[in-house]
């Protein structure tokens, strides 16, 4: 193991959140069969597995887009039945998507700012006028942006429009975004999707870079195999909605049940 891995094990802390007994289904389709399992404080946590085995889903549960049919989620120490949208993002849960949710006319920092919103306290007439307080505010509020801007090295197209850039660089931005958010857990939903290798290796090391200087924690879905074995302290796999595998990369790799399902696969 080397130094820069001992040290992230080191910061790794007690647990964050935890999933019970999750089930959830559409219509017949069982998207979730009673997944349970568990984030630790700082830790890149990886969800894997087939095309349809639930991951997306399960993130859905966690940000409280969908209601589980059954199962609990228990975060800084209460339990719920199901999340709520809103409560999830302000208590410090953020996520990117799969598919890209930005807004492509707007610049860059414009959708950065959007990030922001949840943390506005005043109120928008104020805002538009930009006199008092929300002057201060709308200032502290792009300091951090600006923070985050030169963190994820996007300085040189903060007034781009956010269509015009490469897809890799657009999937940095939707990251800015959710970290604008100044999350305690940063879901992302394949960030590397489509990448060619250059801009994976950048937003690898964005991603450990943020765990490493903000401890965020990370719950990641991947499909790279050797991004996923590289980057995460432990991995989650899911296969036709049910958890078959769960443990350290090198847990998961020789678990067979997992190389029957998903690894022994090209994909
Ligand atoms: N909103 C929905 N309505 C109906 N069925 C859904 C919905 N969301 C997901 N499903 C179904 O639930 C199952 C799991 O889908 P999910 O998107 O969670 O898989 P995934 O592991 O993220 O797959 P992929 O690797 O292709 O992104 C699939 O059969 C899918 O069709
Ligand atoms: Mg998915």
């Amino acid at each position: 193991m080397s130094a820069m891995e001992n040290d992230r094990a080191g910061r790794i802390g007690g647990q964050i959140l935890a999933v019970e007994g999750v089930s959830l289904a559409f219509g017949g389709v069982k998207a979730l069969s009673d997944v349970s399992f568990d984030v630790r404080e700082h830790e890149v946590r990886a969800i894997i597995g087939p095309n349809g085995a639930g991951k997306s889903s399960m993130l859905n549960v966690i940000n409280g887009v969908y209601h589980p049919q059954k199962g609990t989620i228990r975060y800084q120490g209460r339990e719920y039945h199901h999340m709520d949208p809103h409560e999830v993002a302000v208590s410090g849960i953020a996520r990117t998507f799969q598919s890209l949710a930005l807004f492509k006319g707007m610049s860059v920092l414009d959708n950065i700012m959007t990030g922001r919103n949840l943390r506005m306290r005043s109120n928008i007439l104020l805002q538009a006028l930009r006199i008092g307080p929300a002057l201060r505010e709308e200032n502290e509020h792009r300091e951090v942006v600006e923070r985050i801007i030169d963190f994820l090295e996007i300085q040189a197209y903060r007034k781009t429009p956010v269509g015009r850039l490469p897809y890799g660089l657009q999937k940095r931005v939707d990251l800015a975004r959710a970290l604008a958010m100044e999350p305690k857990i940063l879901l992302l939903d394949e960030p590397m999707a489509g990448m060619n290798i250059e801009e994976k290796q950048d937003m690898c090391r964005f991603i450990l870079d943020v765990n490493d200087e903000f401890g965020t924690t990370i719950v990641l879905i991947e499909h790279d195999m050797s991004v996923v074995m590289d980057i995460s302290d432990r991995v989650v796999v899911l296969d036709y909605g049910r958890k078959i595998g769960d443990g350290t990369p090198d847990e998961v790799r020789g678990n067979q049940a997992v190389i029957d399902a998903y690894l022994g696969v090209s994909h």
